[in-house]
C-alpha cells in the first residue's frame, strides 16, 4: 500500500512535520510505501479558473499541483497536516486543496478517482482552547466526502507553538504512529 503525506506549514522541522512523520512511520512500520510531501517546496500559486463547461475549467499555472495530485491519485492512503492559522487551515494547504477543483485525467476528475481511500488528518495549534476545532476540521471533513474518501482518524496536537514542542509530547507521537500502522 502507497501512503503520502503533505506537509502544510512552511516550518520544516516543526510540529506538523513531525506529526506527519510520526503517521508515515507508522505505516511504514506496517510495510507500506511512504513519501513525505513538503508543500512549500512547490510554487503553488492561487487558483484562477477559466470557467465554462466543467469538463473544460483550466489554469496555465495548474501543472504544479497537479504533479502532486497524481501522488495522490497514485495512494491508497493520505495524510494531510496543517498548522492552525487564524481558526482555520493554513494558506499553503488551502491554495493546494484548491487546485483539487481542476486536476483532471483522461476526462476523470478527481472525485472520480479518490473513492475509498483513506485520510488522515494531523493540526498543529498553539492554542489548548478548542472550541473552534469544529470549524478548522470540518472543511476537510466535507472534502473527503466530496472526494469520496475514508476519514481513516485525526490526531491533533493542542498547545503546541514552538518547533520541537510536539516532541515533548509522547501521547501524540504515539497517537500519530498508531494510526499509521492501523492503516
Ligand atoms: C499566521 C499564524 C496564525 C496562527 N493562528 C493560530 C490560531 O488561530 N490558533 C492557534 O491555536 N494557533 C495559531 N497559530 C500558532 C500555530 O498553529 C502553532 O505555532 C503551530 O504549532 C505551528 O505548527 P508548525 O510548527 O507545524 O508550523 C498561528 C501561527 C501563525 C504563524
Amino acid at each position: 500500500m502507497k501512503v503520502v503525506g503533505f506537509v502544510g506549514s512552511p516550518r520544516k522541522g516543526g510540529n506538523t512535520d513531525t506529526l506527519v512523520e510520526q503517521v508515515l512511520a507508522g505505516a511504514a512500520d506496517a510495510d507500506h510505501q511512504t513519501e513525505k510531501i513538503y508543500l512549500a517546496d512547490y510554487a503553488l500559486t492561487p487558483i484562477d479558473p477559466v470557467y465554462g463547461e466543467e469538463a473544460n475549467w483550466t489554469d496555465p499555472r495548474q501543472g504544479v499541483a497537479d504533479q502532486l495530485i497524481d501522488k495522490i491519485v497514485a495512494a491508497d492512503a493520505v495524510v494531510i497536516g496543517t498548522p492552525v492559522y487564524w481558526f482555520s487551515v493554513s494558506g499553503l494547504l488551502k491554495l493546494f486543496i484548491d487546485r483539487w477543483a481542476l486536476y483532471q485525467r483522461s476526462g476523470q476528475r478527481l472525485r472520480d478517482l479518490t473513492s475509498g481511500k483513506k485520510l488522515v488528518v494531523v493540526a498543529a495549534m498553539a492554542d489548548n482552547d478548542t472550541d473552534y476545532l469544529k470549524a478548522v476540521l470540518a472543511p476537510l471533513h466535507y472534502t473527503a466526502k466530496w472526494l469520496k474518501m475514508q476519514w481513516a482518524g485525526e490526531v491533533i496536537a493542542t498547545g503546541v507553538s514552538d518547533p520541537g514542542d510536539v516532541e515533548q509530547r509522547p501521547d501524540l507521537l504515539a497517537d500519530a504512529r498508531a494510526i499509521g500502522q492501523s492503516l
